[in-house]
């Protein structure tokens, strides 16, 4: 069978490079893909954005299964642009993607449907919106623009100064467009995070194994959010008698709730969640696997992915198993000097040989190309996910770091603490 991953990504490299290892798949192509999705199938330049286009090119290169990366895809309908091409697709239509695309709708559900989170109120106009802050008691808050910001529209807030300026930026300077026009104020979560990624077909969940990115740019959590600068599975904090509590107070009713709604979620629900004091609390859903923690959590499973993703699409996921390896994994982002905030592209790449021959170790590819001269260089802000499992999260880290070492370019900085709240 030949499968399209659609996307460029660290997590599209390791999607594709998992999916290669199931004896079903006979030819990956990845559309527009990047330097590592070329070491694991055919990338293809396509016009993802025109949605028609891409079914009927998948259906010329018999396709049999499509499997989109990133949240814009779903929210602007591929789920629904395949649906007439009869080939199976991964993830959800767009009416169930809005769980993702607009914060408001997320939060309302928890509070149809007594869904843990924190407390919150939504606004559409600034005045009310900063009425609604100087009313309430001093303290944190966080806000939040509506629609889809590429992980930069959440701002933490100490006291109300800053929430007041935040809230301005949204709606008076119109600093995320559209996205930041109505917004969510809510209480600060205090506690560790994690993430739970579930594959579900609408009827059964099956929670993957958990575990932990690191959002900040520098050691300590300090800095401003990224995309994540690393993550590792399994995370210890997550007891069982925890995860037990998240299925069935969590997952069990979101997935409920969707379908009581009419937007049946099929897919890859990811739940960033809060371990609070007072239990799990959701912080937010995406609804596609999640970048850079699908990168470790991929190395740990050892069932055929590629069996999990088309059983999923098609409803049947009641006949899979999810096997896993004992093993911990971490993944170690090398950012370009400069991100989050501007960086410069285009740096040559040395030593990804040497650290691919580390045991354990696998450098995925984010935003890097490979040139004419067959140079790699970078061409993004998260440039490579230097992944490495390990007997224990300790050897895993230290692992990592060893092929992390080996790689080089001009400007790149990594996190150095990766893992540690796991030891
Ligand atoms: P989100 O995109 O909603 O996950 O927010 C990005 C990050 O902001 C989360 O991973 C948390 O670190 C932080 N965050 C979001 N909401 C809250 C909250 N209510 N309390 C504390 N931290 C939060
Ligand atoms: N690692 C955070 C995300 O995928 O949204």
């Amino acid at each position: 069978m030949n499968v399209l991953v659609v996307g460029s990504g660290g997590r599209e490299h390791a999607l594709a490079w998992k999916l290669r290892q199931s004896p079903k798949v006979d030819k990956i192509y990845i559309a527009p893909g990047n330097s590592g999705c070329a070491l694991v199938g055919e990338c293809v330049d396509l016009d993802v954005d025109n949605l028609r286009s891409l079914a009927r090119w998948a259906r010329e290169r018999g396709i049999g299964l499509v499997v989109p990366g990133a949240e814009a895809y779903y929210v602007a309908g591929i789920v629904d642009a395949f649906k007439d091409s009869g080939i199976p697709i991964f993830g959800p239509n767009q009416a169930a993607a809005e769980l993702e695309g607009s914060k408001i709708f997320a939060k309302n559900l928890m509070r149809r449907h007594g869904i843990p989170t924190a407390d919150f109120a939504e606004f559409e106009q600034l005045e009310p919106a900063l009425r609604y802050l100087a009313s309430r008691p001093e303290g944190p808050v966080v806000v939040k623009a509506d629609g889809l910001c590429a992980g930069k529209g959440v701002i933490v807030c100490r006291d109300l100064d800053d929430a007041k300026a935040a809230v301005k930026r949204m709606m008076a300077a119109g600093e995320f467009g559209e996205a930041g026009r109505r917004v969510v104020i809510e209480e600060l979560l205090r506690g560790q995070e994690v993430t739970i990624l579930a594959l579900t077909d609408g009827k059964t969940i099956a929670p993957l194994a958990s575990s932990q990115d690191h959002k900040a740019a520098f050691d300590g959590d300090a800095g401003p959010n990224t995309g994540g600068m690393g993550a590792y599975s399994p995370a210890p904090v997550l007891t069982d008698q925890l995860m037990d509590e998240v299925v069935e107070r969590i997952l069990v009713p979101t997935i409920h709730a969707m379908n009581e709604e009419g937007r049946r979620f099929r897919g890859l629900l990811y739940a960033g969640l809060m371990l609070t004091a007072g239990g799990p609390k959701v912080l937010e859903y995406n609804v596609r696997f999640g970048d850079p923690e699908t990168q470790p959590v991929l190395m740990r499973l050892e069932s055929d992915f590629f069996d999990l993703l088309l059983a999923t699409a098609r409803g049947k996921l009641a006949d899979q198993e999810l096997k896993w390896s004992d093993s911990a994994a971490v993944c170690v982002v090398l950012a370009s000097g400069g991100y989050p905030g501007p960086y410069e592209k285009g740096k040559i790449v040395s030593g990804l040989d040497k650290a691919a021959e580390r045991p354990g170790a696998m450098v995925f590819h984010a935003g890097a190309k490979s040139t004419p001269r067959g140079e790699v260089v970078t061409d993004g802000g998260r440039v490579f996910g230097v992944t490495a499992l390990g007997p224990t999260i300790k050897d895993a880290i230290d692992r990592a770091y060893a092929a992390a070492g080996d790689i080089s370019f001009a400007g790149m900085r990594y996190r150095t603490d990766i893992g540690k709240k796991a030891l």
